[in-house]
């Protein structure tokens, strides 16, 4: 069974600490997989997990880019992880892309957090895994729902 954890944000900051806060449990290997409407709160919650580890740099939307690693500095929490990664693969079309993007080594890293914004079908993973889906309630209100999967 998976466990659920249900948070309503009322605030872009109180969807950034969400994420900071959400951030204290994590271990090197663990992926994160983001899920929501455009807008429903993803990247924010990504920004608060960063600051938690430790990354100064600012951290923004890979929707271009794809992927985008961050170091993370030595001894911060409890993670033991090395690298930050955040991808955003809306623009993908198929595991295939991420083979022919060089991708797929980087997410077999064991040293690092991996958080993917709307994630793919059929991603190669193995390990711990959290679902964190975003619902756009109104303007200013999100439902944050946490479940984390072996
Ligand atoms: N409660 C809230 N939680 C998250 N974002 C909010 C909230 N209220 C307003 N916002 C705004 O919504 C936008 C969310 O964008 P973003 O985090 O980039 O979403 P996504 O990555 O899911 O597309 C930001 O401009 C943010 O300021
Ligand atoms: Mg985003």
């Amino acid at each position: 069974m998976p466990k659920i954890q249900t948070i309503i944000s009322d605030s872009s900051s109180a969807t950034y600490n969400s994420g900071l806060t959400f951030a204290k449990i994590l271990k090197a290997g663990d992926k994160i997989l983001l899920l929501g409407d455009i807008g429903s709160g993803k990247t924010t919650f990504v920004q608060g997990m960063a600051r938690f580890l430790g990354i100064t740099q600012a951290v923004q939307s890979p929707t271009f880019v794809l992927l985008k690693p961050y170091r993370i500095p030595k001894n911060r929490g409890k993670s033991k992880a090395s690298s930050f990664i955040h991808l955003d693969l809306y623009r993908l079309g198929n595991t295939d892309d991420l083979q022919e993007l060089g991708f797929a080594e980087l997410l077999d890293d064991k040293k690092a957090i991996i958080c993917i914004e709307n994630p793919i079908k059929n991603l190669p993973f193995i390990g711990r895994k959290y679902t964190v889906s975003f619902f756009y309630l109104n303007q200013n209100r999100r439902k944050i729902r946490i479940t984390l999967t072996k």
